[in-house]
């Protein structure tokens, strides 16, 4: 495969960067493991006593407090363990381990992205080189302009050309996407019924891995036409008996669904952290059959530059496995496309950020998280994902309050991190922060009086509130449903 500067022609009118970066590669998994199916702490059909299992786990990866187990039926036991960008799960089943690997590992070679910056260009260079593309056969598809910031998607081969520029950097970018379906082909318009946008109450403690999380969160939004918009999904820990079936039967009255019938499904996720993925890969093996996955948009980075929890390579494959026809798009900066008659507004990226942070890309998976600004009903919301404060930086040289005003916010990363200003610029009527409300006593801290600077306290909510829903009336995105929080420590249900 062709990288960026192998498929398109010199660029004229700045200085090209000699890196080419990897962009990433969307719904594929190009990981290469050398030894896939081998497991360094047990054999599988290791014959051993309950005990001397327990003891091996202590041993291997927890070895200052006892490990954490699940028992199943017939008086199995159960673990996790990570190894080799893998989840395995060894169980003892009649005194004999057994080893199974939650993620389908093929080894298939598959494309990635790649990219090319260009520094010290021009909006007037940009134009003159995307003319220069048309010249050479490439077919523009789309363009977009937000506040002087510059966008397209050319065509020519089946690849797909994306094409930025900022004037604040003096900076171009170009990314050959080989996983996309084009932005014009993504959206759909279809139906006149309102929009509404969900909160669902995931459980949050303190931090105890095996049994409890601090982090996770779920949203949903009913779209004009009655399907479904998911956005990302809980941490595995979240992941109940009580939880799974409050979150079912939210979307099946959300939608008048009646039991067994199917779902229109579509699935954004801002990054590739599991906490954002488990709740979606958990839903896909239990109730594939009842759902019609349409969509699935999200832009993860590659890997080698931000470690990606294995856990998303187990939804990868389950959506390639259960949902071969999905469209795919690996959103990018700049993308607009409608779901029903909904905006979606991709105002960053990871990609926004190739070539001009520190070492040429994000180190850290949650300054990748996508920003997504959905607009409907004369209303607006965002999602800012687990955003950090690089990635804040970015947005604020590229956008001002014209663009990122909202009328409702997700707060970024369960408030664990700072962002200075862009609460205030976003300058939302509320905010839902996926997390406790203790962040609001035991944070009277900087975290959450960034939000209070621009939000009034009464309308901060937090998942232990309960789970919330909004719609417009009277030209706001006004709050009509609230049901008590739902969830208890993790009770061993499966992936
Ligand atoms: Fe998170």
């Amino acid at each position: 495969m062709k990288t960026i500067w192998e498929l398109l022609p010199a660029y004229v009118g700045g200085t090209t960067d000699s890196v080419v970066y990897n962009a990433g590669e969307g719904l594929n998994d190009s990981r290469h493991i050398e030894n896939p199916n081998e497991c360094s702490f047990f054999r599988d059909g290791e014959a051993m006593t309950e005990a001397a299992f327990l003891e091996r786990v202590t041993s291997v990866f927890r070895a200052h407090k006892p490990a954490h187990h699940f028992r199943g039926p017939n008086n199995t036991v159960r673990v996790a363990l990570f190894e080799n960008n893998r989840i395995i799960v060894p169980s003892l089943v009649d005194g004999k381990v057994k080893l199974t690997f939650l993620d389908e590992y093929t080894g298939e070679e598959h494309n990635v992205c790649t990219a090319g910056v260009v520094h010290n260009t021009s909006a007037k260079a940009f134009k003159e080189y995307l003319a220069l593309l048309a010249s050479c056969g490439f077919t523009k598809l789309y363009e977009n302009e937000m506040e002087e910031n510059l966008f397209a998607e050319l065509q020519k081969d089946g690849v797909l050309v994306e094409c930025s520029y900022y004037p604040a950097e003096h900076r171009a970018r170009f990314i050959a996407d080989v996983v996309s379906v084009p932005v014009t082909e993504f959206g759909y318009m279809a139906g006149n019924g309102k929009n509404e946008i969900y909160s669902f109450s995931l459980f949050h403690g303190p931090m105890d891995s095996g049994f409890t999380c601090d982090c996770g969160m779920c949203y949903l939004m009913k779209l004009a036409d009655n399907s479904l918009l998911m956005v990302d999904g809980g941490e595995l820990e979240q992941i109940t008996e009580a939880s799974t079936t409050a979150l079912w039967k939210l979307m099946h009255d959300i939608t008048g669904t009646p039991a067994g019938g199917t779902i229109r499904l579509n699935w954004f996720c801002t990054h590739a952290h599991d906490d954002h993925a488990d709740m979606f890969s958990h839903m896909l093996r239990t109730h594939h059959d009842e759902i019609a996955l349409e969509r699935v948009f999200f832009n993860y980075p590659c890997p080698d530059y931000c470690y990606i929890a294995p856990q998303l390579y187990i939804m990868i494959s389950r959506v390639r496995k259960y949902y071969p026809n999905v469209k795919y798009r690996k959103i990018h900066t700049g993308d607009e496309f409608t779901l029903g008659n909904a905006t979606f507004t991709v105002l960053q990226t990871h990609d926004a950020g190739l070539g001009s942070v520190e070492d040429g890309h994000f180190h850290g998976m949650n300054d990748t998280s996508t920003m997504l600004k959905i607009s409907f009903d004369g209303v607006s919301f965002t999602f800012l994902g687990d955003l950090d404060d690089s990635a804040e930086s970015l947005i604020l040289s590229h956008y001002s309050a014209a663009t990122l005003k909202t009328d409702g916010v997700q707060g970024a990363h369960h408030l664990f991190n700072f962002l200075n200003k862009i609460y205030e610029i976003l300058d939302p009527d509320f905010c839902i922060v996926p997390q406790n409300e203790i962040c609001r006593v035991n944070n009277n801290s900087k975290k959450y009086q960034q939000i209070v600077k621009a939000v009034p306290e009464e309308n901060i909510l937090f998942d232990d509130m309960g789970s919330y829903g909004w719609r417009e009336e009277n030209g706001k995105l006004v709050q009509f449903y609230h049901e008590k929080p739902i969830g208890t420590v993790y009770d061993g249900t499966e992936l």
